[in-house]
């Protein structure tokens, strides 16, 4: 895919899921924008993929104003950002008996309300530039009610994330500014290592590919959402899930 001249930011790009959108941007000739807590993460990509391709900002996507400093920093040092990708999150486990209010409001606030936060910041830009591609990382949990991996707070914090993504389409559609997500299932990433073998095995059989996925192949339909190739594709939600889901 061709990202030429492209200047795209990935949130959460330093580990995981993030890390091969990052790694595609940079291998269609784009410019990756990291954005993520992890800076001694982010900075061994740079390292890796070449300091003229990749750029890295810390942000905690728990604090709205820090969002709003740094992506309004990121428009003034680069111009015109092409696309951006809300890939951060962190997952809830807990039943919903044990969600704390401390807990739910964590996970919607990184989950769901820095979505928010930072289209908000790039958005005026985007239509004003006629161009845009925004593309949102939910999860199968938000369709299903969560089980697989999150549960509750974690389902409606991506639900939302669905809802916020169709709702942007809309209103960006004739702007030039596309939004869309995508729905991953369980993926072999830092986040989900951690699972008791008990747990990786139920979740294998909830998954008709009877398979966890490679974060590129998550990465490869992001990818797709953020070129050019998706160009009438706007406010569609694709689960990449080995089969999971399978709604119309
Ligand atoms: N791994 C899976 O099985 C799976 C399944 C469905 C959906 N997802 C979703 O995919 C996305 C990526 O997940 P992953 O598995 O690659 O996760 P990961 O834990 O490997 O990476 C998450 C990245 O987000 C960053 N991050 C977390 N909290 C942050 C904060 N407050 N501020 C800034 N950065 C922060 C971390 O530093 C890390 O670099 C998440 O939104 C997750 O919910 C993952």
């Amino acid at each position: 895919m061709d990202f030429t001249g492209k200047k795209i930011i990935v949130t959460g790009g330093a580990s995981g899921i993030g890390k091969a959108i990052t790694e595609g941007v940079v291998r269609g000739k784009g410019h990756a924008i990291i954005v993520d807590l992890n800076m001694e993460a982010a900075a061994k990509i740079r390292e890796h993929l070449g300091e003229n391709n990749v750029s890295c900002y810390k942000v905690n996507l728990a604090d709205n104003q820090q969002i709003r400093e740094v992506f309004s920093q990121i428009l003034t040092d680069f111009g015109q950002v092409h696309g951006l990708v809300n890939n951060a999150g962190v997952v809830s486990t807990v039943p919903f008996e044990e969600v704390t209010q401390e807990e739910w409001d964590k996970v919607v606030a990184i989950n769901l309300t820095s979505v928010y936060v930072a289209i908000s910041i790039l958005y005026p830009s985007m239509k004003a530039n006629k161009y845009g591609r925004i593309v949102n990382v939910a999860s199968v949990a938000a369709k299903i009610g969560g089980g697989l991996l999150g549960t509750s707070a974690y389902a409606a914090s991506k639900a939302g994330v669905i809802g916020l993504t169709k709702a942007v389409a809309r209103e960006g559609a004739s702007f030039g500014v596309a939004c869309n997500g995508v729905c991953p299932s369980y993926t072999l990433t830092p986040m989900t290592s951690i699972m008791s073998d008990e747990k990786k095995e139920r979740v294998l059989n909830s998954i008709p590919m009877h398979r966890g996925a490679d974060p590129s192949e998550i990465a490869n339909v992001v990818l797709f959402y953020l070129s050019d190739l998706s160009s009438f594709a706007t406010g569609e939600i694709s689960d990449v899930d080995g089969g999971v889901t399978m709604d119309g």
